[in-house]
């Protein structure tokens, strides 16, 4: 039987999925399971990347048969994934030597400190495009190799592996030890120039380059898969917020995409050289398509919006459901002077400070439910604007729409209030799993499924848009009372 379909594997930070697409970028099948998220301590995030390869592979089997399908049936595997969460195995038993180091984790605060000392947090941006945070892989890798008892020693023997998740599942899959330019451009540890690891960073860090993946293209066979998905090729590797760029086909210098999730990623493509932030955005890959030159990004990156939702959700009980915050939100016509700013994992772009905390501020016996609610989906929007504002100060690009995707990108009322907020026409496509999709066009491409980016392109179409509609006195009033809340949010960790 002729394979017929590309599958794309999205390892995320609450759940993996698996979804297989057609020929026209269509969905034809799903499998989905979350994970548990392990909270040791305040601030704290891990997964058991045991777990987390066990769900790979069922949501797989999922998958291919919902869809009645054999793995003779898929051309390709493309996988993408949470980015900078830190996993250490062992080569030979393959067992983790600890749960992973989530992404949102702030237990590495003081080892920044330390790796800032003089110089401060911009210390290895030229070479890597980040400042020092607690948010990358590297300073957890370096937590892990300090207190894990031995493994600092087994390291430098080469009796370990390091690894983000898709260096990981391709591990698992294939047995080829790889990451590609996007994941690596996440470690703090990839000179951005040569795309190689950067041996002063690694000093600098005591990190011995023999437990480091290879660094690949993002569309490329790394292998054929063995076991239950035997014989079909691993084709593409990309972060999820890099395959969202992909799948919104933002191909163009200058087009720029927002995945709302858990947390909110704006990405704008910059074209084949990297532009230092002077704005507090990181510089990291776009993509790499195979021996053609990388593609760079600028990306603005948001730790807490759709996780707001859920907290108001799960922790304080004012909605049952996470789509009830719109009906809401709804009830009334403002936020009532409530502003809700949620600094839970500090505060990254464009502020970077892990000393933030999350507060609530304007509060007086008028506000409600109703106005939180507001409020949690403006807290999204004007988190939006501080990153797109940066956008346009470093890129001097200005932005003609925003291509949205993500789950709360089905909260229509935030969406009005992002073309508000935004004062641009937000955009909203029909295939909104995008980091899949974009997942599935790399792999595709990488074994001849589709021919060209430009056969790509012309499958995205708009599903739905949003024009601003709040007048310029409001919007100016609103954001400086947003940045007020901000202030405040700072400074509560010594
Ligand atoms: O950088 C973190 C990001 O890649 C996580 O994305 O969608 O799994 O929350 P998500």
């Amino acid at each position: 039987m002729s394979a017929q379909y590309i599958a794309a594997i999205d390892q995320g930070t609450t759940s993996s999925r698996c979804i297989v697409f057609d020929g026209d970028g269509r969905i034809v099948s799903v499998g989905q399971r979350e994970h548990r998220q392990i909270f040791p301590q305040p601030g704290w995030v891990e997964h058991d990347a045991s777990e987390i390869w066990e769900n790979v592979q069922t949501v797989i089997t999922e998958a291919l048969d919902n869809g009645s399908l054999s793995r003779d049936q898929i051309a390709a595997v493309g996988i993408t994934n949470q980015r900078e969460t830190t996993v250490v195995w062992d080569r030979e038993t393959g067992e983790p030597v600890h749960n992973a180091i989530v992404w949102q984790d702030t237990r590495t605060d003081s080892l920044i400190q330390e790796l800032a000392g003089v110089v401060g947090q911009e210390r290895f941006r030229e070479r890597c495009g980040l400042p020092l945070a607690t948010y990358f892989s590297g300073p957890k890798l370096r937590w892990l190799l300090n207190e894990v008892p031995g493994l600092q020693e087994r390291a430098e023997r080469g009796e370990v592996l390091f690894g983000t998740m898709e260096t990981w599942i391709i591990w698992k899959l294939t047995g080829r030890h790889v990451t590609d330019v996007t994941n690596a451009s996440r470690t703090m540890l990839m000179n951005l120039h040569s795309l190689d690891w950067d041996s002063d960073i690694l000093a600098a860090m005591g990190i011995p380059g023999v437990i480091l993946p290879e660094i690949t293209s993002s569309a490329e066979v790394y292998g054929e898969a063995t076991g239950f998905l035997a014989g079909v090729p691993v084709a593409s590797a990309l972060g999820d917020q890099h395959a969202a760029l992909f799948g919104q086909t933002c191909f163009s210098p200058g087009d720029v995409k927002g995945t709302y999730g858990t947390g909110t990623f704006l990405v704008l493509n910059t074209g084949t050289e990297p532009v230092m932030s002077s704005n507090g955005l990181l510089t990291t890959l776009g993509y790499k398509i195979g021996d053609q030159p990388a593609v760079y990004a600028l990306e603005g990156s948001i730790a807490v919006t759709g996780s707001l939702v859920q907290w108001i959700r799960d922790n304080l009980g004012i909605i049952s459901s996470a789509a009830e915050i719109e009906t809401l939100a709804r009830t009334v016509d403002d936020n009532g002077g409530c502003y809700i700013v949620p600094a839970f994992s500090g505060l990254f772009a464009p502020h970077w400070r892990s000393d933030a905390r999350g507060i609530m501020t304007g509060l007086t016996g008028y506000v409600t439910k109703a106005h939180i609610a507001r409020a949690v989906l403006e807290a999204s929007a004007w988190q939006t604007r501080e990153v797109v504002d940066a956008m346009r100060q470093d890129s001097g690009a200005d932005m003609s729409d925003l291509r949205v995707d993500g789950g709360m990108t089905a909260d229509n009322l935030l969406m009005q209030i992002l073309a508000d907020v935004l004062d641009v026409d937000v955009v909203r496509p029909m295939v909104a799993e995008t980091t899949c999709l974009g997942a599935a066009y790399a792999a595709g491409l990488a074994v001849g499924y589709w021919p060209d980016l430009e056969s790509l392109r012309a499958k995205w179409h708009k599903a739905a848009e949003w024009s601003p509609q709040m007048p310029d006195e409001v919007r100016d009033r609103e954001y400086r009372n947003w940045r007020k809340a901000v202030n405040r949010s700072l400074g509560w960790l010594e």
